[in-house]
């Protein structure tokens, strides 16, 4: 039985402020994700989602630091290897980003095809340039762009879904064994987020991806793109679990919230209609006591101010409420 793909352990990654003060964004998170597994990760915005997927991959920019844990990818930690072995062996062969707001990532006075070719070259030096632009002829055929066309265009060219089409064609070169893919639907239209879920899709069924991890402010729209969802909140995993119970009987208040919050078809094909979560999440560089959805939920009681809540297993999931039985 292969190992996790992904395996994070007690990973904490938090921020210096000027004044010295510490934002906790990603606050003793676990988690793993198998071969053809795709992990939904779900939460407000400032919950520290970006923060994780930075953590994962091992890009600690200053403020970021590395305040606990460890991360593994296929096996190597993605902490203390070298930055150039690092580079060369982890970067786009086992783990590729497709960054927030990718479609603005791509160089604007480069094509396409030298910024892939680049892509290339940074991880096989001696490559030969001819054998290269066959091969991105044959890929971006194969996740149906117009190869001749794109790879001479500059991005300013493209529309935006045949841009986030390039954005992945370009982060899935070196076959990795994960995409990380962080909101990469958010700023399209309906029908190209269709597009490209699909082609997320399309590169696992090729065998060019092997599992993925999706992070998405919109909750609903995993049910059709995870195996499993992690609902986070404030720096923490609240709920994890399959994502048709996490989607329609989530167990946590926060998921519950979440989900209530936003336009969503319920399994009998019904409707619901949103109701606001009021209030936001809370500023994580304050000391917290207790549960930190304390302020905002619903079923709040006297004690939950008080009381850490840490992640329980209950049947098929893992949910951070000591109230939920
Ligand atoms: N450079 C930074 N310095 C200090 N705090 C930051 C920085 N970047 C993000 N944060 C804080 O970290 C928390 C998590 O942010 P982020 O990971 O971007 O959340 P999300 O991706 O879920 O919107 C937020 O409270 C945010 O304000
Ligand atoms: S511990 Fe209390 S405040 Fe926190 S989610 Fe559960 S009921 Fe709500
Ligand atoms: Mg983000």
């Amino acid at each position: 039985m292969p190992g996790p793909v992904l395996s994070v352990e007690a990973l904490s990654a938090h921020y210096l402020t000027r004044t010295g003060l510490r934002v906790r964004a990603v606050d003793n998170v676990s988690f793993s994700v198998g071969e053809g597994e795709i992990l939904g990760i779900a939460g407000e915005s400032g919950c520290g989602k970006t923060t994780l997927v930075n953590a994962c991959m091992g890009l600690y920019l200053p403020p970021l630091f590395h305040a606990g844990g460890d991360v593994r990818i296929d096996g190597t930690s993605t902490l203390g290897s070298s930055h150039e072995h690092y580079r060369s062996r982890v970067l786009g062969r086992l783990v590729s980003m497709i960054p927030q707001g990718a479609l603005n990532s791509l160089n604007p006075t480069r094509r396409v095809r030298d910024m892939a070719t680049d892509m290339i070259l940074s991880h096989e030096a001696g490559a030969d340039r001819r054998e290269i632009q066959e091969r991105l002829r044959e890929r971006f055929a194969r996740i149906g762009l117009d190869a001749a066309h794109v790879l001479n265009a500059y991005p300013v060219e493209l529309p935006a879904g045949i841009k986030q089409r390039v954005v992945i064609g370009i982060s899935t070169l070196l076959n990795p064994k994960i995409v990380i893919a962080d909101e990469p639907t958010s700023a399209l239209d309906v029908s190209t987020q269709k597009s490209v879920i699909r082609l997320l899709f399309e590169l696992m069924d090729a065998g060019i991806v092997a599992s993925m991890l999706f992070i998405t402010h919109e909750l609903p729209l995993l049910r059709h793109v995870a195996t499993r969802i992690a609902v986070m909140y404030a720096g923490e995993f609240v709920e994890v679990g399959p994502t048709e119970d996490v989607i329609f009987h989530g167990l946590a208040p926060y998921t519950q919230a979440l989900m209530g919050s936003m336009l969503s078809i319920d399994p009998t094909g019904r409707q619901n209609r949103p109701v606001a979560l009021e209030g936001a999440p809370p500023d994580l560089k304050l000391p917290s006591v207790g549960c930190r959805f304390a302020a905002r939920c619903r079923e709040a009681r006297s004690d939950c101010r008080e009381t850490e809540q840490r992640l329980r297993t209950i049947g098929n999931r893992q949910v951070r409420c000591g109230y939920v039985d």
